[in-house]
């Protein structure tokens, strides 16, 4: 296929459905190398399951997704050695260390020491990294889960909610890290949140999400001027209400 310069991922009309759930009706978006792109949306949206799609792990009902020119269902070979996947719902092993975490990961990636130095880099566990994954509060966990998925450089990085039940300090921690990433190696990011506030502060663009359809989609400050919002949260409210009156 031909790949258009810069452009990383693309979605083109994307369906998926679960029996009678229509979980995507008809999705669209082109992402860009070195952008952070953020999917915004209620439960049960479809941001998962489109993350899912873009990794490889789930075939769309209809539609055409490419990264880096690849199908990742047919070419999940290929794909994955673009991909790095974080997961809602991802967990830890309580009877290794964090640094044995590290350490498995880089063995099965196939990767040395120099990856599980970034990856201790990363997480910012600093000697806790010594301590049973067990022992780790929540917000530890998924720093850790973020650094392994970062820690070999995927050009691309699905990220769905990496700060889910983080407290305010962790989660500023954890988008510094994806921040510094993208300043790092030029990466793309597609990132899914809840949390407007914190798509606003670290995303280039924005997807806003509502029932399987992208309703939106712009930088923070486009939208925010478009609906003539003073935040993204109020814009979600205006498109959607323009939406639901229009459709349903
Ligand atoms: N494996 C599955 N089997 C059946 N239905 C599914 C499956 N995965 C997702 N769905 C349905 O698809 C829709 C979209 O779900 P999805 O998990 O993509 O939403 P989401 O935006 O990630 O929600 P959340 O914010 O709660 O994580 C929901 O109605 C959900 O019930
Ligand atoms: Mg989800």
């Amino acid at each position: 296929m031909f790949l258009l310069k810069g452009i990383t991922v693309s979605a083109e009309n994307i369906y998926k459905e679960y029996g009678s759930v229509k979980a995507l009706r008809g999705v669209s978006l082109r992402v860009y190398e070195g952008e952070i792109y953020g999917l915004v949306g209620p439960n049960g949206s479809g941001k998962t399951t489109l993350l899912r799609i873009i990794a490889g792990l789930v075939k769309p009902s209809r539609g055409v997704v490419r990264v880096y020119g690849y199908d990742p269902y047919e070419d999940f070979k290929e794909t994955r050695r673009y991909i790095g996947y974080l997961p809602e719902d991802a967990n830890t092993y309580d009877l290794l260390t964090g640094y044995e975490h590290l350490e498995l990961y880089a063995k099965i990636y196939g990767l040395g020491e120099d990856v599980v130095k970034y990856g201790e880099e990363l997480s910012q566990l600093g000697s806790r990294l010594r301590d049973l994954a067990s022992t780790y509060s929540r917000g530890m966990k998924r720093r850790l889960l973020l650094a392994i998925v970062l820690m070999r450089k995927p050009r691309v990085a699905l990220l769905d909610e990496p700060t889910s039940g983080l407290d305010v300090h962790a989660s500023v921690n954890v988008r510094d890290t994806i921040k510094r990433y993208v300043l790092e190696t030029g990466a793309t990011i597609i990132v899914s949140s809840h949390n407007m506030l914190e798509i606003e502060y670290l995303c280039t663009r924005v997807g806003l999400i509502y029932r399987g359809v992208i309703v939106d989609e712009g930088s923070p400050r486009e939208l925010i001027e478009k609906y003539n919002a003073s935040n993204l949260e109020e814009v979600f409210v205006k498109a959607v209400g323009e939406l639901s009156r229009e459709h349903y």
